[in-house]
């Protein structure tokens, strides 16, 4: 019956994909899809979909840490047994969501969730700041240069009275990447946390005939800075690569493709803070994030100055940015080197684009307003 490794192929199951998500709908969904007329945001955490067969499912949003334990996940299915009838589901943000179908049974859900040690905070909904879509840091990735459940826990520590409230000008998307392979959503989001190295990559002559293909390390350089070259080990003529250091920005992709290219280095290593990203067509097209502070260090274990400088940025946001105007709006709006002077940060020749296409990112107009921010 079981696996028998003697005959890894015998009764072996594949290719069934997942398993169809209509059997997992809770009753009132299923009985209501397509047939949704309109809902609302009842309080912070709690929505009402309103359907046209007078039906309503009212959805509690709490945060989760995304890296959980299976105690953890039984616990939600405990708490989707008493008031769900076993259905819960998972947002694209990582955010849990319990569903009940009618009003009465909200207020015991809330206390049941509210009596669980904040385990289960409630929120996450509307104008506010919802859970921070991250990656792995230094709990299981080889290629980081920060830590993602580290520095995600102390920004939402300090951030903790936004995801209950919704008082923001427009929800704001905070995400995380350990490096610039930029998993998840850094690229595209209203403020996005980045890990980034500024030391080239050490080559390990002794490893790497063994464990690298020389050209892929080559072709993986967007710079071109990593060349063939001959070294001696042991007396030994080998094949290797050597970097031209000036030509190299420390991205990390010739150590993704040849391990024996490391950089990781405790001070060297840190994170960049870019703002300004959306992926939504409301009233703007989709936009990048641009990188606005290209260095903080890795402060273990509670980064007081990545979560200061993000602090900073919302709550500039947060006066300036009129209802709607998502963080990217606003910086354009007001002007980039208004939005330096706003949000107090020093700007750096480090946020001026010198790669291929930046010409298209530097002012060619005599517009632009006047700041003493810039000394
Ligand atoms: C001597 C008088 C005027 C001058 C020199 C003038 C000049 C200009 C200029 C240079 C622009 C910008 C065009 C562009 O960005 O391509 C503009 C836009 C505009 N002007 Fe005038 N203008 C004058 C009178 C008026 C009057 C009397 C009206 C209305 C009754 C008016 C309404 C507008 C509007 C609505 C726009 C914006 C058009 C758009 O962006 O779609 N202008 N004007
Ligand atoms: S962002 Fe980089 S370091 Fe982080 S999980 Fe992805 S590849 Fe690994
Ligand atoms: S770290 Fe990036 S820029 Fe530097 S040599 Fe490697 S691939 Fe090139």
């Amino acid at each position: 019956m079981g696996y028998n490794p003697d005959k890894p192929m015998d009764g072996r199951i594949s290719d069934l994909g997942p398993p169809h998500y209509e059997q997992f709908f809770p009753p009132v969904i299923k009985a209501n899809k397509g047939k949704w007329l309109w809902h609302e945001i009842t309080q912070p955490g709690v929505l009402m979909h309103k359907s046209e067969t007078d039906d309503e499912v009212y959805t509690v949003r709490v945060g989760t840490a995304r890296l959980i334990t299976i105690d953890l996940i039984r616990e939600i299915c405990d708490i989707a047994d008493a008031h769900c009838d076993g259905f819960m589901r998972w947002t694209t943000r990582n955010n849990v969501e319990f569903m009940v179908d009618s009003k009465d049974k909200v207020q015991p859900l809330l206390d049941d969730l509210a009596s669980r040690d904040n385990r289960f905070p409630v929120g996450g909904t509307g104008a506010g700041v919802t859970n921070i879509v991250h990656t792995q840091g230094w709990v299981h990735c080889h290629t980081p240069a920060t830590d993602a459940s580290g520095v995600v826990k102390a920004v939402m520590d300090e951030l903790f009275d936004y995801f209950t409230s919704m008082t923001l000008p427009a929800q704001v998307r905070i995400a995380l990447a350990c490096c610039l392979n930029m998993c998840g959503a850094v690229h595209a989001s209203d403020i996005a946390i980045l890990g980034v190295h500024r030391k080239p990559p050490m080559i390990d002559n002794k490893r790497i005939t063994g464990v690298c293909e020389l050209p892929l390390a080559i072709a993986s350089c967007p710079l071109g800075a990593v060349k063939p070259a001959k070294a001696e080990v042991d007396g030994q003529e080998i094949k290797t690569v050597k970097v031209t250091v000036e030509r190299c920005m420390f991205c990390g992709n010739c150590y993704t493709m040849c391990p024996a290219m490391p950089l990781a280095d405790p001070e060297g290593d840190g994170i960049a803070i870019l703002v300004g990203g959306k992926v939504s067509n409301r009233i703007s097209a989709p936009k990048f994030s641009k990188m606005v502070i290209p260095f903080l260090p890795n402060n273990t274990p509670r980064w007081p100055e990545t979560v200061e400088a993000i602090k900073k940025i919302l709550e500039a946001y947060a006066k300036g940015a009129r209802k709607y105007e998502r963080v990217g709006e606003w910086a354009e709006r007001i002007g980039w080197e208004k939005f330096f002077e706003e949000c107090d940060i020093p700007f750096t020749d480090k946020s001026i684009d010198d790669y291929r296409l930046a010409y298209d990112t530097w002012r060619t107009t005599t517009q632009f307003k006047y700041t003493s921010h810039i000394k």
